[in-house]
């Protein structure tokens, strides 16, 4: 993947329940049953030229060699936001494990605060999905990257919904090399750090807080 990539998943099925989830009426339970299937959808293309190893299988009739994923996958939501397309994925990769990190802009200075961090013993050997619903500053992905580079980990995505210009920049002035895949560009942030057009507090209404 060349350095400073970005995915934009533009299937039609994709883009109408992202335009659904946008509106200001999708209540915590229409939000979260969107998300979960808009995460289940990106799955397609996020995976798409992971690598595959060979393996025999023998079906009813005779004896034959099938392909499976090389790598075992760990998941890891920032958290609060990510939990809500963390089932999502794990639908079409239910033998992912699954890692946490913690995360929550101060309000006033937009800087990430880190408050919690779990990941699976053997993380670096395997592929990371980082899922967060949004990518505004990139203050909390760029955390999130700098914690899984410490554990070793070499091969990661990030998957988001809307990412802003501004949090795609940000990233990948630091780590071009982490794709970031997303059913949207949005068009800016607003002055206290909302995506514009964007879907509002996504933790907030994930959860009805
Ligand atoms: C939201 C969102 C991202 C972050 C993006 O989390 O889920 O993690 O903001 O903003 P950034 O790119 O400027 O860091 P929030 O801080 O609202 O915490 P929450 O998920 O716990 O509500
Ligand atoms: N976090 C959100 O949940 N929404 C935004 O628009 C920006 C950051």
């Amino acid at each position: 993947m060349p350095p400073g990539s970005v995915i934009l998943i533009d299937h039609p099925v994709v883009q109408t329940k992202l335009t659904e989830l946008r509106d200001y009426t999708a209540d915590h339970r229409r939000f979260r049953a969107l998300l979960d299937e808009i995460a289940s959808l990106m799955v397609y293309e996020v995976t798409r030229d992971w690598p595959t190893t060979p393996r025999p299988v023998q079906t009813p009739l005779e004896r034959t060699t099938g392909r499976v994923l090389a790598r075992q996958v760990t998941l890891v939501p920032i958290l609060r936001a990510g939990l809500g397309m963390a089932d999502g994925v794990l639908r079409l990769l239910p033998d992912a494990r699954l890692g946490h990190f913690g995360v929550y802009r101060d309000e006033a200075t937009l800087t990430p605060v880190s408050y919690y961090k779990k990941l699976p013993p053997d993380v670096a050997s395997t592929e990371v999905l980082l899922i967060d619903p949004m990518l505004a500053t990139g203050g909390s992905a760029l955390a999130a990257v700098e914690f899984l580079k410490a554990a070793g980990v070499t091969s990661m995505r990030l998957v988001c919904l809307v990412a802003a210009p501004e949090g795609i920049h940000a990233l990948h002035e630091r780590h071009p090399e982490v794709p970031i895949y997303c059913a949207a560009v949005d068009r800016q942030l607003n002055e206290k750090g909302y995506i514009l057009p964007g879907l509002g507090d996504a933790g907030d209404r994930i959860f009805g807080t």
